[in-house]
């Protein structure tokens, strides 16, 4: 048996399913029930009836999962998975951002731990995150960790004032306003889809910008044929593979050669067969935390958004 085999075998037999987003190396894909972005696998990490889940993510993804199944086991590859972005705030830095601002609701981009969702009054992805601010009607609020999705969202609120916490995405900002121009210049007809990661000066060059889903689920409807892609590789090589495979007979094409998230490329499928063989690298999240963690993934779930 092969490996694909082997983890396929065990997922039967352990009642066991694998949530994949789609930064992750693309033959995980093989072994995947669902392959999408964070709002996405939240919500089917919610839904499901496994006894265990494999995230094939980042850490604070596999939190997200245990905060929404707590009576499942949620098991991450490889524990070097973790999300550069997310790292950059923890409770002490949220409390004293909080403490120069007080009495203003704070939105934390899911990105994060479990620990700062706790001390955050609402949780929001990429995909839904102007649609949660909008909908809680302040004139201002504080958004952690990552500053460019802020201020994404109070360029496309009019009378909201978007304080943004300084953490940002590394991979996403490698990605420069001028790499957009060269590669439009080699590419013409070429449409750009950005993630709103990416610095807003970039994000304002793009045709199209939206979460890893809504960038794939666009570009399989448009009518144009050629892509440039302003997102980590594994969504520019999943479009191309779908393209292929499915006869769109459209191209994509990454907008600089630097666009890896490396710790979203830890996991792989060995990993995967190891930590399910033996039921390694479970996530565990204290009782309180989870309490209020999930407190904040809910307010987003249940928002009237339901993007
Ligand atoms: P999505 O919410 O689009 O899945 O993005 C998650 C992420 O880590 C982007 O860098
Ligand atoms: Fe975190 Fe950026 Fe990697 Fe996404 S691409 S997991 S935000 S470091």
């Amino acid at each position: 048996m092969n490996i694909i085999e082997k983890i396929n075998k065990l997922k039967r037999e352990k009642n066991a399913i694998i949530l994949t987003h789609c930064y992750q190396n693309i033959e995980i894909d093989e072994v995947s029930d669902f392959v999408g972005d964070s709002l996405y696998l939240s919500r089917e990490a919610a839904k499901t009836n496994a006894d265990i889940i494999i995230f094939a993510g980042v850490y604070f993804m596999a939190q997200s999962a245990k905060l929404l199944s707590p009576e499942k086991k949620v098991l991450l590859p490889n524990m070097k998975s973790g999300c550069l972005m997310s790292d950059m705030i923890d409770v002490e830095n949220l409390r004293k951002f909080k403490s120069q601002y007080p009495g203003i609701p704070v939105v934390c981009y899911i990105n994060s731990t479990a620990e700062v969702k706790a001390e955050s009054d609402i949780c929001c992805t990429s995909s839904n995150a102007v649609s949660i601010v909008k909908s809680l009607n302040e004139q201002k609020v504080l958004f952690v960790p990552d500053t460019y999705l802020g201020k994404w969202v109070e360029k496309n609120l009019k009378n909201v004032e978007v304080i943004t916490y300084n953490g940002y995405c590394p991979t996403h900002l490698k990605i420069r306003p001028e790499d957009i121009n060269n590669a439009r210049k080699k590419y013409p007809n070429a449409l750009v889809l950005a993630h709103p990661e990416c610095h807003v000066e970039t994000a304002k060059l793009a045709d199209f910008v939206g979460s890893t889903k809504e960038i794939m689920e666009y570009a399989k409807k448009s009518d144009s044929k050629t892509f440039l892609i302003a997102t980590e590789k594994g969504v520019t090589d999943r479009l191309n593979r779908d393209s292929k495979n499915e006869n769109w007979g459209k191209e994509f094409y990454g907008v600089n050669d630097n666009t890896i998230c490396p710790n979203m490329k830890q996991n792989s499928l060995e990993d995967i067969y190891n930590v399910l063989l033996n039921e390694i690298n479970e996530i565990t999240i204290s009782e309180n935390i989870r309490n209020k963690a999930k407190e904040c993934i809910d307010k987003m779930l249940l928002s009237g958004s339901k993007k």
